[in-house]
C-alpha cells in the first residue's frame, strides 16, 4: 500500500469517524445543557456512504479508523457498522472513542473482532463530581465498561480534560487507578469547542502545568517513548502498572507530526481539528460522484492542509471555534 503525505511531508494514514452527533451525557466542556439542536437523520451519512467513503480512504492509504461521536453507541446498529469497517480490506487498526454509558454489553463482541483499542472519556472516578461535570447520573455503567474492557485485555486509554476549578482534585485518583490496571490515563488541555460561545486566550492548566502538578506528587515520574504520531506525552511511575499521559490539545505541540483527517457527523472533511471543514463530501456522494472523482477531492484537500492548528484556525472563514461543539467535530 503506497502512503499519501500532504503538503508538510506528513503521512496521512488516520480518520476519525464521527458518527453521530448526538450524546447521552452533557458534559459542560462539550455541550451547553439545553437548546442543542441536533442533525436531522437525514443529514448523517448512512452506513453504506460511510462504507463506501472507508474504502476509498483506505485506497488511498488510510489504515487506522477512530469511531467518534457525540457517542457512537447512540447511534442505532452501531456494531453494524462497526463489523462492515472492520472487514473493508486495508483499514488494519479500528478504535474507538466512548463516553461507556451503552458500551458494557458490546465488550465482548468488540474484543471478538479485533478492536485494537478503546478510549474512554472519564473525567472523574468520584460519583457525585461525575453527576456535576457530565449533568446525568450514569457512573455505574461507565465504570462496568471499564471493567470490562480490562478483564477482556482490551487496550484502554482514559481520557481526562483538565478543568480549572472543577476536576484538579481528580487528577491524583485518578494516577492511582493506573496503579493495579493496565490503562493509560490522560490529561487533556480543555479547548475552547463548547457549543456555547465562550473563548480562551489563555488557558491555565497547561500540558506543562498539569505535569508539574504530577511531578511534586509523583517525583518519579519518567519519561517513556511515545509511539509514532502519538498525541500524548507519556510516562511511567516505577512500581505502577499503566502509565500516565498529557495531551496538548490546546498548545498544539503535535502538529509536526498529525497524520490524521476528521469527518464529522454530517460528512463535512476536516484536515485539522481548528480549521471549519473543507470539503462537504456528503454532497459529492448524493451528487453522484463517483469514486475517482471523490478520490480526486480528497488528495486535492489533503494536499493543502494547513501546516499547524494555528494556521487552521487562522484561515477559518467562522472566526468562533468555540461556537462549534465537539459533539459534531468528534474530538
Ligand atoms: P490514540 O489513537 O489512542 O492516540 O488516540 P487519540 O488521542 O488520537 O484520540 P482520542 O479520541 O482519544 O482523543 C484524545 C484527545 O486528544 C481529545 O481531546 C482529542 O480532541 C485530542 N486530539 C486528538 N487528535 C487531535 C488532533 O489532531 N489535534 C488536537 N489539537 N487534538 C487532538
Ligand atoms: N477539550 C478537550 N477535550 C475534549 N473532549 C471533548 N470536548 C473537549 C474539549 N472541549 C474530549 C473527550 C473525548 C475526546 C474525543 O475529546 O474527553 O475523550
Ligand atoms: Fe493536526 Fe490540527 Fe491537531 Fe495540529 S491541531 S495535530 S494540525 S489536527
Amino acid at each position: 500500500m503506497t502512503t499519501l503525505y500532504d503538503n508538510h511531508g506528513r503521512p496521512i494514514t488516520y480518520v476519525r469517524l464521527a458518527v453521530t452527533d448526538r450524546c447521552n451525557l452533557r458534559c459542560f466542556y462539550c455541550m451547553p445543557e439545553e437548546g442543542i439542536r441536533y442533525l436531522p437523520k437525514k443529514q448523517l451519512l448512512t452506513f453504506e456512504e460511510i462504507e463506501r467513503l472507508i474504502s476509498i480512504l483506505a485506497s488511498l492509504g488510510i489504515s487506522k479508523v477512530r469511531l467518534t461521536g457525540g457517542e457512537p453507541f447512540v447511534r442505532n446498529d452501531l456494531m453494524k457498522l462497526i463489523n462492515r469497517i472492520s472487514e473493508i480490506p486495508g483499514i488494519q487498526d479500528l478504535h474507538l472513542t466512548t463516553n461507556g454509558v451503552l458500551t458494557a454489553p458490546y465488550v465482548p463482541e468488540l474484543k471478538k473482532l479485533g478492536i485494537a483499542s478503546v478510549n474512554l472519556s472519564l473525567d472523574t472516578l468520584d460519583k457525585s463530581r461525575f453527576h456535576a461535570i457530565t449533568r446525568r447520573d450514569e457512573f455505574e455503567p461507565v465504570m462496568r465498561t471499564l471493567n470490562l474492557l480490562l478483564e477482556h485485555k482490551i487496550p484502554v486509554k482514559i481520557n481526562a480534560v483538565v478543568m480549572d476549578g472543577k476536576n484538579i482534585d481528580d487528577i491524583l485518583p485518578l494516577i492511582e487507578f493506573s496503579r493495579n490496571n493496565a490503562v493509560d490515563i490522560r490529561f487533556i488541555e480543555e479547548m475552547p469547542f463548547n457549543g456555547e460561545g465562550n473563548h480562551y486566550p489563555t488557558l491555565n492548566w497547561t500540558y506543562r502545568k498539569i505535569l508539574q502538578y504530577i511531578e511534586q506528587h509523583y517525583p518519579t515520574l519518567t519519561k517513556i517513548p511515545d509511539a509514532a504520531f502519538s498525541t500524548s506525552y507519556n510516562y511511567k511511575i516505577p512500581g505502577y502498572t499503566g502509565s500516565v499521559g498529557v495531551i496538548a490539545a490546546f498548545s498544539r505541540t503535535f502538529c509536526g507530526t498529525c497524520n490524521r483527517i476528521r469527518l464529522t457527523a454530517q460528512g463535512t472533511l476536516k484536515t485539522c481539528l481548528y480549521d471549519d471543514g473543507v470539503l462537504d463530501v456528503r454532497q459529492l456522494l448524493r451528487n453522484g460522484a463517483n469514486d475517482e472523482q471523490i478520490k480526486q477531492q480528497l488528495l486535492k484537500a489533503f494536499t493543502s492542509r494547513s501546516k499547524d492548528g494555528f494556521e487552521a484556525e487562522r484561515k477559518r472563514v467562522n472566526q468562533s471555534p468555540a461556537s462549534e461543539s465537539m459533539s459534531t467535530i468528534g474530538g
